[in-house]
C-alpha cells in the first residue's frame, strides 16, 4: 500500500491561500523550498492542510533523524510540560540540562574530560565555539573552508562560504576569517585528482600559514566533517588525519560542526568518528532535540572552562522541554540502532542510484556516507557544468508528486537526502520511485528538446 496520497494538485487550495497570507505578512528573507503548508506529521510522513499525504525526505532540514513526533520524545515532552516550561538555566537550574551535558560529554568523539554549553540554534553554537576558541588560545584568526555553511548570524556568516543568498548585501563581516579549499574532489580547486593528489588540499594549509595568516595567530579551524549546505561533500579518509596533525603542530584548535551530520545521520553518532577526526570542540543542533530548538557546544574541559561566569549562554539556552526531548532522542538512537539503519538506508539509495547513473548523464556524482547521501547533477559529465535549473525542476516534480525533498550545493545542483532514519524501507523505496520519475521526466524533456534543435 502506498504512503503518498494526493487529493488535490500540489499546492492545494488551502496551501495556496496560506501562501498568499504568508507573502503579505512574512518577510521575503524567510524562504520556503515548497509551497506546501503542513497540518500534521508522523515518522516520515507529512499531511498538508489540503489532506495530501507526502513522504518526507527533508526532515525539517535534517532535524528529524528520530522522525516526526517520535512517541518517546513526545512522552518526554509531555512529562516536562506538566512540571515547568522555563526558569532560565542562569536563574534556576534543572537536572535535564546537567544530564544532557553529561551525556554529550560521554558520547562525543575524544576520550578526554569534556564540558558542554547548551544554546538554541546551530548558528549560536558556531558563535560560541569561536568565542571559546579565541578566548582559550588568545589568538584572533579562524580558518574556514570553501563551500562551508555555519549559520546566518554575523560570525556564522563570516565563516560561511556561499555568497548568494547567505552573504551578499550583508557586508561587512567580522574580520580575521581566512578561507581555504575543502576536499571537494569532484570539483578540486587545484585541478588535481584523488588519490594521486596525495590530499594536497589538506597539506596546503601549511602554505596558507605563509601566504595568508601566520599559524601562531590562528585560534581554530572550523569544519563540517561532511559539508551540508555545500552539497554533501565527503572528504577522502586521509583528509582529517592530515588536517588535525597540522593543527596540533601549530596549537590550532579544531572545531567540528556536526550540526547537520550529527546524531546517526552518517551511520555513526557523529561523522567525525567515521572520518578520523577528533575535534577539540564540536557543535551540534538540528536532530539533537527531535524537532525542538536546541544546540550544543561540547569540548575539552580546559578549553570550555576558559571564560568566566556569565560570559556564555542566553535566556533560553538549554530549554527544559528541549533537554528532555534530547535525552529521549539519544535513547531512541541507541535502542533503535539508528546508526545501522542509516547505513542500510544509504545502501538502499546507492543500489538504486548507481543504476540511474548508468542511465542518465545528468547524474555527475553519487556521494555520501551512511544516510547522508546526495546526487550532484551536471549538464555534461565532461564539463561538469552544474545543472541548477534541472535540480530545481526535479525538486518541484517531487513535491508535486508527493515527495518533500530539498537541494543543496554551492551551485544549487545537488539533491540531498535528509529523511527521518525511522522511515520504512517501503516508504524509502516509494520516495525513490518519485525521485526516479522526476529524473526521467527532466532527462526525457532535455533529450526531446535536444532532438528538436
Ligand atoms: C553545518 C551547519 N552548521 C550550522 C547551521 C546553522 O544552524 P541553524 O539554522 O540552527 O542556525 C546549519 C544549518 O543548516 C548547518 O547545516
Amino acid at each position: 500500500m502506498s504512503t503518498i496520497r494526493l487529493r488535490t494538485p500540489v499546492p492545494g487550495p488551502r496551501s495556496r491561500e496560506l501562501m498568499r497570507r504568508s507573502d503579505a505578512a512574512v518577510v521575503r528573507g524567510a524562504y520556503h523550498a515548497t509551497p506546501v503548508f503542513v497540518n500534521k506529521a508522523e515518522d516520515a510522513v507529512v499531511e498538508d492542510v489540503d489532506g495530501n499525504q507526502f513522504i518526507d525526505f527533508a526532515g525539517g532540514i535534517g532535524c528529524l533523524n528520530t522522525g516526526h513526533r517520535n512517541p518517546r520524545v513526545i512522552e518526554a515532552i509531555r512529562r516536562q510540560l506538566d512540571r515547568f516550561l522555563h526558569t532560565s538555566f542562569n536563574v534556576l537550574s534543572y537536572e535535564s540540562y546537567v544530564a544532557l551535558a553529561e551525556r554529550l560529554n560521554a558520547i562525543t568523539p575524544g576520550k578526554f574530560a569534556k564540558k558542554t554549553l547548551l544554546v538554541n540554534t546551530g548558528a549560536e553554537a558556531t558563535e560560541n565555539a569561536i568565542k571559546i576558541a579565541r578566548a582559550y588560545t588568545k589568538r584572533p584568526a579562524i580558518i574556514a573552508f570553501e563551500d562551508a555553511f555555519h549559520g546566518r548570524t554575523y560570525m556564522a556568516m563570516a565563516v560561511t562560504s556561499k555568497t548568494h543568498p547567505y552573504k551578499a548585501g550583508f557586508e561587512p563581516f567580522p574580520a580575521e576569517v581566512y578561507r581555504v579549499p575543502f576536499a571537494y574532489c569532484y570539483r578540486c580547486s587545484y585541478s588535481l585528482q584523488y588519490p594521486s593528489c596525495e590530499v594536497h588540499c589538506a597539506r596546503h594549509i601549511e602554505d596558507t600559514f605563509k601566504r595568508l595568516v601566520a599559524a601562531e595567530t590562528v585560534a581554530a579551524v572550523i569544519v563540517e566533517p561532511v559539508m551540508g549546505e555545500g552539497g554533501f561533500i565527503t572528504p577522502p579518509p586521509e583528509f582529517f588525519p592530515i588536517l588535525t596533525e597540522i593543527c596540533r603542530k601549530h596549537g590550532i584548535l579544531v572545531i567540528a560542526d556536526e550540526v547537520q551530520t550529527g546524531f546517526a545521520r552518517t551511520g555513526a553518532l557523529f561523522a567525525s568518528e567515521r572520518l578520523g577526526l577528533e575535534p577539540d570542540l564540536i557543535t551540534m543542533a538540528k536532530s539533537l532535540s527531535g524537532g525542538l530548538p536546541l544546540a550544543a557546544v561540547t569540548g575539552r574541559a580546559e578549553i570550555m572552562d576558559t571564560t568566566g561566569a556569565g560570559t556564555l549562554g542566553g535566556t533560553f539556552g538549554g530549554n527544559p522541554i528541549a533537554c528532555e526531548a534530547a535525552l529521549a532522542v539519544l535513547d531512541v538512537i541507541e535502542s533503535e540502532n539508528l546508526c545501522a539503519r542509516a547505513n542500510h538506508l544509504g545502501e538502499l539509495f546507492r543500489n538504486r542510484t548507481t543504476q540511474w547513473q548508468k542511465r542518465w548523464e545528468l547524474i555527475g556524482e553519487v556521494r555520501g556516507i551512511g544516510a547522508m547521501q546526495a546526487l550532484e547533477l551536471v549538464r555534461s559529465r565532461t564539463t561538469r557544468e552544474p545543472a541548477d535549473e534541472e535540480t530545481k525542476q526535479i525538486a518541484q516534480y517531487c513535491y508535486e508528486h508527493g515527495l518533500i525533498l530539498i537541494t543543496a550545493g554551492t551551485y544549487g545542483n545537488v539533491i540531498r537526502l535528509l529523511m527521518p532514519l525511522v522511515i520504512t524501507d517501503a516508504q524509502m523505496n516509494e520516495g525513490l520511485d518519485v525521485l526516479e520519475a522526476a529524473l526521467a521526466s527532466v532527462c526525457d524533456r532535455k533529450s526531446a528538446v535536444a532532438q528538436l534543435v
